[in-house]
């Protein structure tokens, strides 16, 4: 294979990802298997989750309700969080109610070796935005354990640990660079993910996007060449596909204008119609044409939306996609009678929730 030709994938940088196919191929990943999990979550039925790596490993786990730990986690790299992280927090979720210790991490020191956010700024974010976000989400609140990045030594010293056992070229060949902040962050990140197995080693499955397919081969990696002195379960992991911005780009950026965030005050709640007007249909040219031949459904950005956020029920869903493809409804129609009322339900749920959840901050659990 050529070097035009690997895809490469840049964890900290803008990625455009078309073919999830080859990707699966290139990381030696396995295509999603719904069917090895019990009680598929939405995202996991929908197709937000397409690729995973040694899922076997904790849907036997599940089944034989084996001890395992499911951790991921996030910078706080703008104050608020976009649409993709709630997509990950619901895999955590997902197996968080199959049994799964559950670890989330603000990633301060990844945030700040790599965008310059500072570790109090990065805090104060956590505290007052994303940690009562993911509770909001449906993480419980007397079962996950949060921590920063900056405040758990035990992550320092696995990184420095992990450290050891890769070549600046092996480093060079995965990430593309040897940028020293992307080196900070990267042993950072295989600290965490080996983090829960200090206290007990066990098989652990890491929900990401798939911009973070590099950390994982790495962490694979080491904990392969750590495995006769410490013993590490070779941690698995369910990928995300990207989240698009609403005008069909699949670049990935978390400052992406283009993207929905979360939370949306009551009162701004018509930023979401405003975005959704202008997001990518699958409309025809003209009226007729789209009452004639239906709308082209897999190019539309306000069905992605509500097929993996915004509409839970599945009957709900089949019949917005019915009347697209049938032609009965214009966008226009389509819109008004399934994004605007579904988005709107769905941030007011989260409003609702959020506010709870900063109520109860006091009883969030932090790793001592
Ligand atoms: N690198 C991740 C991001 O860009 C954050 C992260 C840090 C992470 N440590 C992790 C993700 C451990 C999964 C597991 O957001
Ligand atoms: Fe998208 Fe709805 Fe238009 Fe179909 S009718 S292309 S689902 S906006």
């Amino acid at each position: 294979m050529t070097e035009e030709q690997k895809v490469i994938i840049d964890p900290w940088g803008n990625a455009l990802v078309h073919d999830y196919a080859r990707l699966i191929k290139e990381f030696g990943m396995q295509s999603f298997d719904n069917n090895i999990f019990p009680e598929p979550n939405l995202q996991m039925r929908r197709g937000v989750n397409f690729g995973m790596q040694d899922g076997e490993q904790i849907a036997n786990a599940i089944k034989s309700k084996k001890p395992f730990y499911c951790l991921t986690g996030i910078m706080p790299s703008s104050e608020k969080i976009h649409l993709g992280t709630e997509t990950v927090i619901q895999n955590v979720r997902y197996f968080q109610e199959h049994g799964a210790k559950t670890y989330v991490l603000i990633a301060d020191v990844e945030s700040q070796a790599t965008r310059g956010v500072s570790l109090e700024e990065g805090k104060k974010r956590a505290l007052e935005f994303h940690i009562p976000a993911y509770i909001a989400l449906g993480l419980d609140i007397n079962k996950t354990n949060f921590y920063l990045q900056s405040e758990n030594k035990k992550v320092s010293n696995l990184a420095a640990i992990c450290s050891q056992k890769i070549t600046e070229n092996e480093f060079r060949a995965i990430y593309g660079s040897v940028h020293p902040a992307k080196v900070m962050a990267a042993f950072t990140q295989m600290g965490d993910i080996l983090f829960p197995q200090l206290s007990e080693r066990m098989p652990g499955v890491i929900p990401v996007g798939i911009d973070q397919a590099p950390h994982i081969r790495m962490v694979r990696d080491v904990s392969r060449r750590l495995k006769t002195e410490y013993g590490f379960f070779l941690p698995s992991a369910v990928y995300n596909k990207y989240t698009p911005a609403l005008n069909g780009s699949f670049k990935m950026s978390k400052s992406d204008s283009e993207l929905i965030k979360l939370e949306i005050p009551e009162k701004d709640l018509k930023i979401v119609e405003k975005k959704i007007n202008k997001a990518l249909t699958g409309g025809r040219a003209t009226r007729e044409e789209q009452h004639a031949k239906g709308g082209e459904i897999e190019k539309c950005m306000v069905y992605e939306y509500c097929k993996d956020h915004f509409i839970k029920d599945d009957k709900v869903l089949a019949k917005m996609y019915e009347e697209c493809v049938t032609g009965k409804n214009l966008c226009g129609e389509c819109k008004a009678k399934y994004a605007f009322t579904y988005a709107k339900q769905f941030y007011e749920e989260f409003n609702k929730n959020f506010e709870k959840a900063k109520k109860n901050i006091g009883k969030i659990k932090f790793v001592e």
